[in-house]
């Protein structure tokens, strides 16, 4: 028997966060769907996802609940499980960076690495705050104190290992120039070239002393091993690589595609294949750099406030709507703007009305005039001809739209096939067929076509809103719903059900807007009169670090400056502040100060002003900007 073609799709491992949000969705629902389609297409798909659960920072946080590490993040992986079984996500492994075998996968290839010399130890030197443990380097640091605590930090060495990057620069930039498929889209690959390899790589410090909460490198045991290695590794560890049983690694390696945010495609183009070219492993086929889901133009993402647990769109609007939404809404590759809004206007207009109400009133007609009975047609009509040969011609259009990875063309394919069926439906007026006894013939013709259009629409619909297609196929009442069915006529015969459920009610707009309003102005109201707040209050305020840029007095009032401040990312922000008495404008340009970035923009005497810029006041009133010495765009926590 020929073997089957395999294909294996990743997400990244995600960090264990309280606050999972769309975002996190987005990575997700793209592999889900395209593991789904390969499925479909006869592939033998595996495809992997799982948490990142090492460093610092979940040290801390367990430590300030009181618990271990692992006891910390044990239920966060429990409800990111709970997350994407309610999001339909049929992933085929979960792993965790603290699972026994992968442990030991990230200590041989360590070992390996080191044993080759390919790993060498060194020093690595850093400012280091002893009371908070942490190493900053000299850029970090604000007025030269630790920009964390603001105490004195003591230049010091620790032992680390570093990864030989800079032996395989020649070899990577060789292996490139035949395999530019490795980084898509090809802006990425532009970026990577420029930024990265033509400066030149550095060594990439691999190890730590002074993080405790990680994998221990097995020969030098004061040591852990350092982020990336840890979680790059986990898509062969999950394969079993290294392991006594290597048989999905032989089967799934290489990967061929590795789905990841724009903010890590660094780690996975450039150090990801270079530990793999020093294992002496085949490389990825693809790695997708993806842009972010965006609420007002800034990222969703949990310090920002600016995202609601996505099970509470899965609860009120169905999983379908949000998988729906966030594959077709955002073209591939950029970001795209998420809100709830737009979401149900979409719910409404797609979902509902072209798709809902095609099935359920085709239905209620074949039922009306047909008792719910359709044979299939001889195709010799011109306008059937042409309706048919467009959904002939479908599976292939969306087969070119999955295989470049333009999931919201693909979607739209679809629904071009969905609106010409509605269409269909109002040439050839199936009502006024119904009504006329010698015409019965001709009726059955129209609604079998459509009937049989619908099917081939939810078998290609399968992979992105499952659980629809899955209810489609059950009030058509056929078993044909496969991709080996995908050809018009494959049904021979119908007899769908009587009463199809509403698939998709229709939401009210205007009020979902209210409740919308409503719940801001609640939520405004709840900071103005708690006098305590707690943590999730305080991670509502976006703090980042913005670089002055401009800055010029407001013309109508003396104490107000006027200043344009870059806050990273690409975002440069308009700020009026009462600082003037404090503040040369000639002076603060350049400065890098910390700002509130989510403030809800306001006119300040007539001049827009988007955020604040935070200030501290000594008990005599005397006012100082606060700065900080790290890159523009960091955020501040
Ligand atoms: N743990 C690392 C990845 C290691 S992979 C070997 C990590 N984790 S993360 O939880 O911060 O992010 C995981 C993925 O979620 C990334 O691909 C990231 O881009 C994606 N997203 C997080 N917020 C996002 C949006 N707002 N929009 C789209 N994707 C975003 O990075």
């Amino acid at each position: 028997m020929e073997e089957k073609k395999t294909y294996y799709v990743t997400t990244p491992i995600y960090y264990p966060s309280e606050h999972f949000h769309v975002g996190h969705c987005y990575t997700t629902c793209i592999a889900d769907a395209l593991a789904r389609y390969k499925k479909e297409k006869g592939y033998d798909v595996f495809f992997l996802t799982g948490s990142d659960e090492h460093g610092q920072k979940i040290e801390d946080r367990a430590k300030k609940s009181g618990v271990s590490p692992k006891e910390y993040v044990d239920p966060i992986i429990a409800d990111a499980k709970d997350l994407w079984q309610k999001l339909d996500i049929d992933y085929d492994k979960f792993i965790r960076t603290t699972d026994p075998e992968h442990v030991a996968c990230v200590q041989k290839v360590f070992k390996k690495l080191y044993d080759q010399g390919d790993i060498y130890k060194g020093t690595y030197e850093g400012w280091y705050c002893t009371p908070c443990e942490s190493f900053w380097t000299e850029s970090q640091l604000v007025d030269g104190k630790c920009p964390d605590c603001g105490r004195e930090v003591k230049l010091t060495k620790e032992d680390a290992y570093f990864l030989k990057l800079s032996k395989y620069q020649k070899q990577f930039e060789e292996y490139l120039e035949s395999h530019r498929d490795l980084m898509q889209p090809e802006s990425r690959y532009n970026e990577m070239v420029n930024n990265f390899l033509k400066p030149g790589l550095k060594d990439l410090c691999v190890s730590r002393a002074s993080v405790k909460w990680g994998i221990p490198v097995t020969f030098d045991p004061d040591q852990t091993v350092y982020v990336w290695v840890d979680a790059l590794t986990n898509y062969i560890s999950a394969l079993g690589y290294l392991s006594d049983d290597e048989t999905l690694f032989k089967k799934y390696w290489p990967a061929d595609l590795h789905l990841v945010g724009k903010e890590i495609f660094r780690f996975h183009t450039i150090i990801w294949p270079i530990i793999l070219m020093a294992l002496g492993l085949p490389l990825p086929k693809k790695v997708y750099g993806h842009g972010w889901l965006t609420i007002g133009g800034s990222k969703i993402s949990k310090s920002k406030g600016n995202f609601k647990d996505p099970r509470e769109f899965i609860k009120d609007y169905g999983c379908d709507t949000l998988r729906y939404y966030i594959l077709s809404e955002v073209p591939f590759g950029s970001d795209g703007n998420f809100s709830e809004e737009l979401m149900v206007e979409r719910r409404n207009s797609d979902l509902a009305n072209i798709l809902g109400n095609l099935v359920n009133r085709t239905i209620t007609m074949s039922n009306k005039y047909l008792g719910g009975e359709l044979k299939k047609i001889q195709v010799t009509n011109d306008l059937d001809k042409e309706v048919i040969d467009l959904l002939n011609a479908m599976s292939g259009d969306v087969e070119r739209d999955m295989d470049a990875l333009d999931i919201p063309k693909a979607i739209e394919c679809i629904f071009n096939s969905l609106k010409r069926l509605n269409k269909y439906i109002d040439e050839t007026e199936p009502w006024i067929l119904g009504k006329d006894e010698a015409k019965k013939d001709r009726l059955n013709d129209v609604l079998y076509t459509i009937i049989e259009g619908i099917r081939l629409c939810a078998l290609q619909l399968k992979c992105f809103i499952p659980s629809t297609a899955a209810k489609i196929f059950t009030y058509l009442n056929t078993e044909k719903t496969t991709f080996e069915y995908q050809r018009f006529g494959a049904e021979t015969e119908y007899e769908v059900v009587s009463k199809p459920d509403i698939l998709f009610t229709r939401i009210d707009e205007e009020e979902l807007k209210e409740r919308l309003a409503k719940e801001e102005a609640e939520s405004d109201e709840k900071v103005e009169h708690l006098s305590e707040i707690a943590i999730d209050d305080f991670a509502k305020v976006e703090l980042v670090v913005g670089k002055v840029l401009q800055c010029h007095k407001h013309p109508d009032a003396k104490k107000l400056l006027v200043s344009k401040i870059d806050i990273g990312h690409g975002e440069i922000r308009q700020i009026v502040s009462g600082i003037a008495d404090r503040v040369k404008p000639e002076e603060f340009i350049g400065k890098k100060v910390i700002v509130v970035a989510n403030l809800k923009k306001a006119k300040i005497r007539g001049v827009e002003s988007e955020g604040m810029i935070l200030v501290g006041q000594d008990k005599d009133g005397n006012l100082d900007v606060l700065k900080s010495a790290l890159d523009t765009g960091s955020k501040v926590s």
